[in-house]
């Protein structure tokens, strides 16, 4: 069946959903996706049609710069259901500028505002029932776009795709998280591409954190490119860290994400009266903070990651164990966003789309 929307979208919807083999108790992050995707392609200078169609592999020329240059950047959101079946999205508009922002660094074109939000209304209104319900869980949804003019001059692409996909997911990690200080390896420099979501960011992380996690942590913690001494973010999530009643984070930069949540975080910090400092902080001032005991959290903050108490962290071969304490800023924070996300309390900053 065919049908058309106020962007004369076109419509195809699956003849089978997948539906009935979801266990929807037992969600992997990332791992199901729902029956439809949103696909709008972008040549001769301007985004064509838009369209949603069943869940579906994709064609590529081998030369498409993709796979060569790695043109491609991406958005992670979530979709939460409420108890009256309601569906909500969180600060989408961040999401929408975002992507833009990080197409910009990488000579990618915009994607309008009203493609954006509009095919993504779209697609979740009939991928309404692949919202979970159960708790900890949501619909995370990935829209990306990425170089699909072939050649191997190394240089923009003239055509690209924008795509939207969903996949039911639980938690991303499956508890508290274990972090590695990294020295050796960066993940990004002044001037580079460490602010954008851009593919190979994440890429460049696999192999130092490959490394980490035979040593048993989860994450690697980046610390800047030329001293080793700041910390910066981990890569999956910003990072925030509590000494004495203190809430600290590194300011965002060419080198480290502008994260929603991140921001959210700060904004209920100030709500809460809890005291702030956005402003570069050193290893060192957390290996003493964890020496004198005034080191009381650690936790990491992104779309995926919701907010992730941290309960070790890795430096030169020492562990520092963070300890277990009563609420938590960690706990306090996910409350306050979750509630907002789940339509469970007021939405005092207007965050529930
Ligand atoms: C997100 O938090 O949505 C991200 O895009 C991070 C990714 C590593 C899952």
């Amino acid at each position: 069946m065919s049908t058309a929307t106020t962007l004369n979208m076109n419509i195809e919807k699956t003849k089978k959903s997948k539906l009935p083999q979801v266990d929807f108790n037992n969600l992997p992050f990332g791992q199901t996706f729902s029956d439809h995707m949103f696909v709008c392609d972008y040549k001769d200078g301007k985004w064509q049609t838009p369209q949603i169609i069943p869940y579906q592999n994709i064609s590529l020329d081998p030369a498409a710069k993709i796979f060569h240059y790695g043109q491609s950047v991406f958005e992670g959101m979530k979709a939460y259901k409420d108890e009256k079946d309601q569906i909500w999205l969180f600060r989408p508009l961040e999401n929408q500028k975002r992507i833009n922002i990080s197409s910009e660094r990488l000579a990618m074109p915009a994607f309008p505002e009203n493609y954006f939000m509009e095919g993504l209304e779209t697609l979740l209104k009939i991928e309404k029932d692949w919202i979970p319900q159960t708790p900890g869980s949501s619909l995370y949804i990935r829209p990306f776009i990425f170089a699909t003019g072939a050649g191997l001059h190394a240089s923009p692409s003239t055509e690209y795709k924008f795509m939207i996909a969903c996949a039911p997911s639980g938690a991303y990690f499956a508890g508290n998280v274990k972090v590695l200080i990294e020295e050796k390896y960066s993940r990004s420099a002044n001037g580079g591409v460490g602010f954008a979501k851009a593919g190979g960011n994440y890429a460049g992380q696999f192999y130092p954190t490959q490394l980490a996690v035979e040593k048993g942590y989860h994450q690697v913690i980046w610390t800047d490119d030329n001293t080793h001494e700041f910390i910066e973010e981990a890569g999956a999530m910003n990072i925030f860290v509590r000494i004495g009643d203190t809430l600290i984070t590194s300011p965002t930069s060419d080198r480290i994400l502008d994260g929603i949540t991140r921001k959210s975080i700060l904004k209920i910090a100030e709500d809460e009266g809890i005291p702030v400092e956005v402003r570069k902080f050193t290893v060192s001032e957390l290996t003493e903070a964890s020496k004198n005991g005034t080191l009381k959290e650690m936790f990491g903050a992104g779309t995926a990651a919701v907010i992730s108490p941290i309960s070790l962290f890795g430096h030169r071969g020492k562990d520092y164990e963070l300890p277990e304490i009563e609420n938590s800023y960690a706990a306090r924070f996910k409350k306050r966003i979750t509630d907002i996300q789940y339509n469970r309390s007021e939405d005092k900053f207007g965050w529930r789309y």
